[in-house]
């Protein structure tokens, strides 16, 4: 099959919250020349339930569930109100539940909803990975290349480039003393989907943030045998002491913390803890967070990453945490600053 050449002033890579934000300004601006390359079927990036499977990938050896599959899951809720999630020029429609909770579809329905209401379908292509995103030094185009689900590749050359991929997509797995023995399952909060799933067994969730909480509160609604958590350390920082607000409502519903990770996991199936506490575990969720990816990036020519507290990475030389101060014409939309 033949390569497709296009010309465009401006892609945005993705069409989650960031990239329909970049794609209605750019209408309301009345640019035209630009395109949305979305990798999905349909808007709303992480929040578009539906189109995402996930799949096996094995990882330094160890096969983990679905790996970089969906970080949304079946009784997810939204943690934010209507108002601090919307779009100041379109409001949610009326009649939908608000604080504290939204329950996922109407999020998804809304960022469709947005989408039609700004015409940005003629802007944008789905079931579309960009794949490989190059400028040479000195030349004023970057070259995009990007392979669609039916096989063809397309060739882009455009002036600027604004990145809106997210950053739930590539999972941080802990590494744990004995886990190439365990006998039993481990996965990453990204497989969870159904709570159901977990009855009747003993689960051990790691981590100390929003997903720990949420998932073991969601399984213990549920009839599991036992939910056990574990975190590195307490919370320290008043950004954890904000997000542990669920942990807290997990130990509450019964959760049994410990405030140290698991010193060893055996090859019986159970878990160590420190003072020689032993627990039987069938199911380990690491419920440890996400890191950025820039894989259609040079990163390490563009020098964008170094190591840091959030995401597994801070994003460099950005101006306001948007512009890539060595080259303007490469953009960034969500980033922790
Ligand atoms: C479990 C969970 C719950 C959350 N709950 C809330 C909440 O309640 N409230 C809140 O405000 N925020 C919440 N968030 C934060 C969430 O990040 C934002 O709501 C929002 O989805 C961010 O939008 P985004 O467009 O930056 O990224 P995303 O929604 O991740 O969208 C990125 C898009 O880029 C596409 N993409 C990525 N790489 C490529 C590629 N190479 N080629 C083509 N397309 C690509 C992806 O397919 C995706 O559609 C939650 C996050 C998680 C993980
Ligand atoms: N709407 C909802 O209800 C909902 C539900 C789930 C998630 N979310 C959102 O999703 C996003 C991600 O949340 P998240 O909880 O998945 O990730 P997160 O907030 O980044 O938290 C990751 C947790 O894992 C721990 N951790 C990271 N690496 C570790 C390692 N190597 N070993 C041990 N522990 C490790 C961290 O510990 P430290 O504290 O020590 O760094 C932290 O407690 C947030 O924006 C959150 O608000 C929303």
């Amino acid at each position: 099959m033949s390569t497709m050449r296009v010309n465009k002033h401006i892609i945005i890579v993705g069409a989650g919250a960031s990239g329909l934000a970049m794609a209605r300004e750019l209408r309301n601006h009345n640019i035209e020349d630009f395109i949305m390359l979305e990798r999905k079927n349909n808007f709303g990036g992480l929040w578009n339930y539906e189109s995402t499977t996930g799949e096996d990938i094995p990882i330094d050896g160890i096969t983990w569930d679905q790996v970089g599959a969906k970080p949304v899951y079946d009784k997810l809720t939204t943690n934010l109100s209507q108002k601090m999630m919307g779009f100041h020029d379109f409001p949610y429609e009326e009649g939908i539940p608000d604080v504290p909770l939204m329950p996922r579809t109407a999020v998804t329905n809304y960022f469709i909803q947005f989408a039609k209401h700004h015409q940005l379908d003629e802007y944008t292509k789905f079931n579309t990975i960009v794949q490989k995103c190059e400028k040479d030094d000195g030349a004023d185009n970057w070259y995009v290349s990007t392979l669609s689900k039916d096989g063809r590749k397309t060739e882009y050359l455009c002036k600027y480039l604004v990145v809106c991929n997210g950053h739930h997509s590539q999972p941080i797995l802990p590494k744990l003393n004995g886990m190439q023995n365990f006998p039993n399952r481990i996965m990453h909060s990204c497989s969870f989907d159904r709570s159901e799933e977990f009855n009747g067994k003993n689960i051990l969730v790691i981590g100390g943030s929003v997903s720990a909480g949420d998932l073991a509160v969601l399984m213990l609604r549920e009839k599991p045998n036992k939910v056990f958590m574990c975190r590195r350390k307490k919370p320290d920082t008043m950004f954890r002491k904000i997000t542990m607000g669920s942990v807290n409502a997990a130990i509450k519903r019964g959760a049994k913390m410990y405030n140290s990770m698991p010193l060893t996991l055996k090859s019986n199936g159970h878990v160590i803890f420190e003072k020689g506490v032993e627990e039987q575990i069938d199911v380990i969720i690491c419920a440890t967070g996400y890191s950025y990816k820039f894989d259609f990036l040079n990163v390490h020519k563009l020098d964008l990453l170094e190591d840091g507290e959030f995401y597994g990475y801070n994003v460099k030389h950005l101006y306001e945490g948007i512009f890539y101060s060595k080259d303007p014409s490469l953009s960034f939309l969500g980033i922790h600053k």
